[in-house]
């Protein structure tokens, strides 16, 4: 979705903005565009496409200037075109505004402006806001900000520059992340740290209702009832070197690749052999509920939803508590009835995705406790719900979540552990869990080792132009979730059914032309899913099988088989889902799809 980032410094402003433009790129975006201040005048400049065609655009005019606003635009209101890419500027080129977000008013305030007189140069809702600014200024631009915030209504998150006010940027925050980054001599601010990481790991977050003034030296954020604020700087732990390749062809190799590690931040420190308990720093503040919580209601989208899926399985195994999942973009919709002692865990990478949070307000409203397990440190969705466990994953930044969903697991996984040893759980089924959790590293490096046979594996099929995928119990998500991998990065037709469930329908599909991968370890639903595959060879449907190590009884019948280490049943996920996967990136790579920034998604949803 839209990106910002803003800097004010002693430095160019142009290469850092484009920079950090370049660092957005994986959120999603049509067009782009940058403004910079140079004393008394902006000059700015806007494109359709990627970044390098702004770059190119700009070419060697100067666009000097040591103060400036940038935005990646991914189109809501009006096509992508220049007229429509931020930043967006008042009738006389003083008021320059770049905004992430909705403004849902914007019809009625245009109609209203109109009968002023001013006219429209775009079809945006964001026009509207340089527009205001520029009637609301009288000198003093967090002023107008201010009373222009308060007649808009929707979510934003904007960066304010006025050609009479040199040196200072005014950014605001309702609904959409902005933290501002304190650089050396400098300040910059960013609807993502990630566009920041090169010049401070030193950041405060914007809340709602919140503006700021930014400039070289100091910055001051207050309430848009105008009470000053003081927030302490937080610290980000992550390197610039997380936002770059490394050496990888793509980001979601990169982090198929890091999951050894991610899944071993997920649980560095917290395993206690001695007690068969993890320990979970986060959840204390809800820790005394929790103790007491009956029923679990795990909120989520796309993958994260996939990963509470798997969760609900892991809760219901490990703990006496009732499970329920449900989609966070329909929770709107449903009448549900909280019964005392619930909570609500909503799953999240980016800790922005706008159906989650609206769910997890919902929630609280209707008096259920809250916990999160989210990526992003201090984002919206973490402070909401105001306990839970950070994934310390570093950023994910391919499109196709892939890091965060084994850490997901690894993490529920724990909380459920942590529970049920409360619960009936022996020591004994303690000490085999964390020693199972334990192993995990080492076993996704043993997964990652096959990446050439699953490529090889990828060529072979990647022309097919529909696939099933199948599995039961705690691998019923996973084949959704391998269906959703495929779908997404390689626009190939993929479902993900419950293998119990072929029978009911999908089986009509199969054909010698249609791939199906049988997600089939060696479970308590082993031997059903043999038959299963057994069903599709004998309508001569290719099988690609994911069995245990050692397994001879599939590999005498399915075409292709891909082996993962043993581990405990509910434990499975965490290493059957890689080479999903990988075969997803590998047919992307085959059929030369753009893997990282696939066609119509971004990367953080801040949009219901
Ligand atoms: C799929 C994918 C999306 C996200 C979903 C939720 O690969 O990345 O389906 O999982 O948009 O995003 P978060 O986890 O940031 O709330």
């Amino acid at each position: 979705m839209c990106g910002i980032v803003c800097y004010v410094g002693e430095r160019e402003a142009k290469g850092i903005l484009l920079e950090g433009l370049k660092r957005l790129e994986y959120r999603g975006y049509d067009s782009a565009g940058v403004a910079i201040q140079n004393g008394s005048g902006v000059h700015f400049e806007r494109a359709v496409g990627r970044i390098a065609d702004l770059e190119r655009k700009i070419g060697t005019r100067p666009l000097d200037g040591t103060a400036g606003i940038a935005h990646t635009r991914w189109a809501t209101h009006g096509e992508p075109s220049e007229a429509n890419a931020h930043p967006h500027r008042d009738r006389d080129g003083n008021v320059f505004v770049i905004h992430n977000g909705i403004i849902e008013n914007y019809r009625a305030l245009k109609k209203k402006l109109e009968g002023r007189g001013v006219s429209f140069r775009s079809e945006t809702d964001t026009e509207v806001i340089a527009h205001l600014v520029a009637l609301h200024f009288e000198g003093d631009l967090c002023e107008a900000v201010r009373k222009t915030m308060l007649q808009l209504e929707g979510t934003f998150g904007i960066a304010v520059i006025h050609r009479q006010v040199p040196g200072k940027i005014v950014v605001a925050r309702r609904g959409s992340p902005l933290i501002i980054g304190i650089g050396e001599n400098c300040h910059l601010a960013a609807s993502d740290v990630s566009a920041m990481v090169r010049h401070t790991n030193k950041v405060v977050h914007l809340l709602d209702n919140e503006l700021a003034v930014l400039s070289s030296d100091e910055f001051s954020i207050s309430t848009v009832q105008a009470t000053p604020i003081e927030r302490v700087t937080e610290t980000v732990d992550w390197q610039a070197d997380d936002a770059e390749l490394n050496g990888f062809p793509h980001f979601m190799l990169k982090e198929i690749f890091e999951q050894p590690e991610t899944v071993r931040n997920a649980i560095r420190g917290r395993l206690d052999y001695s007690e068969g308990i993890p320990r979970l720093g986060g959840i204390a503040p809800v820790w005394e509920g929790l103790k007491q919580c009956r029923h679990l209601v795990i909120v989520g989208c796309g993958t994260s939803y996939y990963a509470g899926f798997v969760g609900r399985y892991i809760f219901e195994k490990l703990t006496d508590i009732d499970v329920t999942v449900e989609l966070a973009s329909e929770f709107r919709y449903r009448r549900i009835n909280f019964a005392p002692n619930t909570f609500v865990l909503a799953l999240s990478q980016s800790g922005e995705t706008a159906d989650t949070l609206a769910a997890i307000r919902e929630a609280r409203r209707k008096g259920a406790s809250l916990m999160g397990v989210v990526n992003v440190v201090g984002s919206s969705i973490a402070r909401e719900a105001g306990a839970g466990v950070y994934n310390h994953a570093g950023p994910e930044i391919g499109v196709a979540s892939t890091k965060i969903f084994t850490s997901q697991l690894t993490i529920m996984s724990l909380l459920a552990l942590l529970l049920g040893r409360h619960h009936s759980l022996s020591l004994t089924e303690g000490i085999e869990a964390i020693r199972a959790v334990d192993a995990l590293p080492g076993q996704i490096s043993r997964v990652l080792s096959l990446a050439h046979a699953i490529e090889a594996m990828a060529e072979k099929y990647h022309l097919k132009s529909n696939w099933l995928f199948l599995g039961r119990k705690y691998n019923y998500p996973i084949a959704m979730e391998g269906a959703l991998k495929l779908k997404e990065i390689s626009y190939i037709h993929a479902e993900g059914y419950a293998a119990g469930e072929m029978k009911h329908g999908p089986i009509a599909l199969v054909n010698p032309d249609m791939p199906t991968v049988a997600i089939a370890p060696q479970d308590s639903v082993y031997e059903k899913m043999v038959s299963n595959i057994q069903e599709i060879k004998s309508r001569r449907g290719p099988v690609i099988a994911l069995v245990t190590e050692g397994d001879e009884e599939i590999r005498e019948i399915a075409d292709d088989v891909i082996e993962i280490p043993r581990t405990l049943e509910f434990l499975y996920p965490i290493l059957s889902v890689i080479p999903l996967q990988l075969l997803a990136y590998y047919c992307a790579k085959f059929l030369h799809r753009d893997i990282d920034k696939p066609r119509n998604l971004a990367k953080s949803v801040t949009v219901e």
